[in-house]
């Protein structure tokens, strides 16, 4: 694909999801409950998108933070597993890896999570020899990366005099403050990938042409997720709807955006046109919700491929 090592590197939050199913009822304050099924699984927005470009066929280097603890060895083993690029995420013996416990019952969850290392991770700890070896950018959860934040922009805009192409998802604000400099970070990005709820939070909004409206002037290519309806992509002033592929037999639809930046981000550095890469991104992202978490669908390059012929009749070209 390039020259470069690494065609993208992602720099983010890192977590494992503890997911326990079939409880016979909602936990209650001091009873003791059972689960008859339990999970552990990769959890976090951006290791989802990095797993999944991987297994697509880019070459994905990660630059992050866990503890110097189990967890952190399984978010890295499972990392390994697509052969993404670990070499840039630190172990840190002062905090413990992000964790969320996730307990459904009927359609209904609760989920606790301990951010740990998600929010001690700054920007002194990014590796920046990895960053000049790879041609694109991706952050994503820029909220629940508390100390990174504030770099963010600065590191967006150093990548890009570096030659790199940058995209950007910011993920749900767990505080509900939605406080974001956009003006500051947008210029330097030239795929914005935000679901519809979180664009019209940040912009405060009550309707996405408003909120386009508000951050038109300085941003490059938006693209909003719109779960079972699709997404729209903005480019030069004119937003377009592609509907989804829809699958009418959903597992579940946990990572169905970050697999849709995967999509997408993979033709875009194909240098296919825009609704090429578009179309591709809806495709992963319906791939995503035939099997369970973030990664379940992705299990290797053949066999998504696989499902997108049989389900979509692709072939790739
Ligand atoms: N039922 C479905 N069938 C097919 N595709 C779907 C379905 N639901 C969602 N999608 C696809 O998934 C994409 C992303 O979904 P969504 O809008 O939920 O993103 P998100 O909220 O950012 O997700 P994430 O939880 O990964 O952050 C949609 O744009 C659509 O293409
Ligand atoms: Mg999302």
């Amino acid at each position: 694909m390039s020259i470069k090592k690494y065609d993208v590197v992602v720099i983010g939050e890192l977590n494992v999801d503890l997911i326990l199913n079939k409880t016979d009822v909602f936990p209650e304050i001091g009873k003791e409950i059972l689960a008859r099924q339990m999970n552990l699984v990769l959890g976090s927005s951006s290791a989802i998108f990095a797993s999944n470009l991987s297994c697509l066929g880019a070459k994905v280097a990660f630059i992050g933070k866990t503890g110097a603890d189990l967890f952190g060895d399984f978010v890295i083993s499972s990392l390994h597993s697509k052969t993404v690029d670990t070499t840039g995420i630190v172990r840190d013996r002062s905090c413990s890896t992000g964790a969320t416990v996730v307990v459904n019952f009927n359609e209904d969850r609760a989920m606790i999570t301990h951010p740990g290392a998600m929010e001690t991770f700054s920007g002194n700890e990014v590796n920046w020899e990895i960053i000049r070896q790879s041609r694109h950018l991706h952050i994503s959860s820029y909220f629940i990366q508390t100390s990174l934040q504030k770099n963010i922009g600065d590191i967006f805009r150093k990548a890009k005099q570096l030659g790199l192409t940058t995209s950007f998802d910011p993920q749900w604000d767990p505080a509900e403050n939605w406080k974001i400099d956009l003006d500051q970070i947008l210029p330097d990005i030239d795929l914005f990938f935000p679901n519809e709820a979180e664009i019209l939070k940040i912009t405060r909004s009550s309707t996405v042409e408003d909120a386009l409206q508000k951050i038109k002037p300085a941003a490059g290519i938006i693209v909003i997720k719109q779960g079972n309806r699709g997404s729209t992509i903005v480019q030069d002033g004119k937003a377009h709807l592609l509907p989804a592929f829809l699958n009418k037999e959903v597992v579940d639809a946990i990572g169905a955006g970050d697999s849709f930046n995967a999509g997408f981000v993979y033709r875009f550095l194909q240098d296919k046109p825009l609704e090429y890469c578009h179309r591709f991104g809806n495709m992963i992202a319906a791939v995503s919700t035939t099997a369970a978490g973030g990664t379940g669908a992705f299990s290797g390059r053949q066999e998504v491929f696989t499902v997108l012929k049989e389900k979509y009749g692709y072939e790739e070209n």
